[in-house]
């Protein structure tokens, strides 16, 4: 079957051309099998955010990526349902740290390090899919035309940041679930700060955060639970970009270019509650060519398994009374409603640079523009731009030179001096990155 290129829109991978074997190099074994990705005993009295093991990362994503180090983290959390958890996260050093830079003229970083975290859109419902053990083959996916995501982490690198690359969808591989990769987020910066790796000797630690997509949910809860449950962080700023403010509008379609991942949606979702995952499969048709086997593969699915299964398949044929019933079921209503909105669970308190396409095929941009006008009426500081050009994927690679840029600003400290530090700007731009002559009108 030959799979259009836009199917791995919320993969975000430019280009697919070629897969590979899921083949992770040298000694890393996969998380269901690794006793290390297991909560020690008595986790649970560790305070959020707090360290539960360390290890040197067991791929070679340290030459993939060009660091002087990398790290597997896991650290305590919480889970969707408020419950003590615990998370893993990928600290990588830089070789050349901003803070230990000689300060120049046009870079005032004043001698602070900076900490970028990096939210993957991974989308699975199996956690041998999660960062920690397959940023090193880039899930899989590779040859020409594809701008690897362990790109951006090196380019992060080596512009003297640390950065950390967690699994927020935690050790149930909760896709979907808000208040979980918010809550994992905004731990795996506090396991990254307390962190001996973290070499933060020349005075504080600015961080921001990252993320496309699956990885902006991730990052929109972080923002909005920041004030609630981590108080004590202050985050510069963050980049977040093909929001997806509501997942049910995404999910709801059953035939579109990333209904291939609502198999993993549904079940991700529903991970964390059992007599909701138990209502959904009892929804699943248990014969015919669309039955409730063929749905489950979803668990040992990674993305990119998920796209070549489901991608040209109506998802609501898996269910007796097809998806609308579905979203409509008090079943799932509350676990949808307390997992898959944005804008319900705090204000972000730091400088957002929120960056989406008009004609974004995945949601449009209807209820992205209901979000940043929440938001603005509440006095949060947002860069807002909507872009003319492309759909979800393209603007996955359109928003990642002004991505950094943001970040550079937020991260060195020169944030106040190129941009409005108050109130919202929103800018309709046109950006191909890709086109001869770019530009921003
Ligand atoms: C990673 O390890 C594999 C297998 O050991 C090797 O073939 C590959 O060249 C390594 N990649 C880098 C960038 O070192
Ligand atoms: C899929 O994306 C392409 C490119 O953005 C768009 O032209 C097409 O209409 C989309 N298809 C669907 C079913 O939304
Ligand atoms: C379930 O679906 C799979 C995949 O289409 C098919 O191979 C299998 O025969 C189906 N099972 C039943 C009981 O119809
Ligand atoms: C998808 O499947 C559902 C349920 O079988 C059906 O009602 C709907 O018409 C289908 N949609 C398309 C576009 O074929
Ligand atoms: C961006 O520009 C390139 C090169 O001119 C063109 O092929 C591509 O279609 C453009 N992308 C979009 C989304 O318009
Ligand atoms: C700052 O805000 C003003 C007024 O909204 C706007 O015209 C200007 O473009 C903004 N500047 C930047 C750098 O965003």
């Amino acid at each position: 079957m030959q799979l259009p290129k836009i199917f791995l829109s919320l993969l975000l991978f430019n280009g697919c051309s070629g897969l590979h074997h899921r083949e992770v190099l040298t000694k890393a074994i996969p998380p269901s099998q690794d006793p290390w990705y297991t909560a020690p005993p008595d986790f649970e009295s560790a305070s959020p955010g707090t360290i539960l093991r360390i290890r040197p990362d067991p791929s070679n994503i340290t030459a993939i990526v060009a660091a002087a180090a990398a790290y597997n983290i896991l650290f305590r959390s919480t889970d969707t349902r408020y419950r003590p958890s615990f998370a893993v996260t990928t600290l990588f050093v830089p070789k050349n740290p901003l803070e230990t830079r000689r300060v120049s003229n046009e870079v005032a970083d004043n001698g602070k390090a900076a900490l970028l975290s990096f939210q993957l859109p991974y989308n699975t419902a199996s956690i041998d899919a999660s960062p920690s053990y397959l940023l090193s083959t880039n899930f899989g996916l590779s040859g020409p035309g594809v701008t690897p995501l362990s790109s951006y982490v090196a380019e992060a690198l080596s512009r003297g940041w640390y950065v950390v690359v967690p699994d927020f969808e935690g050790p149930t591989a909760s896709f979907g679930a808000g208040p979980q990769a918010g809550h994992a987020v905004l731990d795996n910066i506090r396991a990254a700060l307390s962190s001996d790796e973290l070499h933060s000797n020349f005075g504080n630690t600015r961080y921001a955060m990252w993320g496309y997509s699956g990885g902006s949910i991730a990052s929109t809860f972080a923002a909005e639970l920041q004030a609630s449950y981590a108080p004590e962080l202050d985050f510069a700023g963050a980049a977040i970009g093909g929001i997806i403010p509501d997942l049910t509008e995404v999910f709801s379609r059953p035939i579109s270019n990333v209904s291939a991942l609502i198999p993993a949606g549904l079940l991700g979702v529903t991970a964390q509650y059992p007599a909701a995952r138990e209502f959904l499969i009892s929804q699943l048709k248990t014969s015919g060519p669309y039955n409730a086997t063929g749905f489950l593969r979803t668990l040992n699915f990674g993305a990119i398994e998920s796209i070549q299964y489901f991608g040209l398949q109506n998802i609501s044929d898996y269910f007796v009374n097809g998806l609308e019933a579905l979203y409509n079921a008090p079943e799932l209503a509350r676990v949808f409603g307390d997992n898959e909105y944005e804008g319900y669970h705090g204000i972000p308190q730091m400088p957002l640079f929120v960056y989406k396409a008009i004609h974004d095929d995945s949601n449009g941009i209807a209820t992205s523009d209901d979000l940043i006008s929440h938001y603005c009426k509440v006095g949060a500081d947002i860069l807002y731009h909507r872009n003319t050009i492309g759909g979800h994927e393209a603007e996955f690679i359109n928003g990642v030179p002004r991505s950094f840029e943001f970040l550079s600003a937020v991260l060195d400290g020169s944030y106040s001096e190129k941009y409005n530090t108050t109130g919202c700007t929103w800018v309709d731009v046109t950006v191909n990155v890709t086109a001869p002559a770019t530009g921003e009108s």
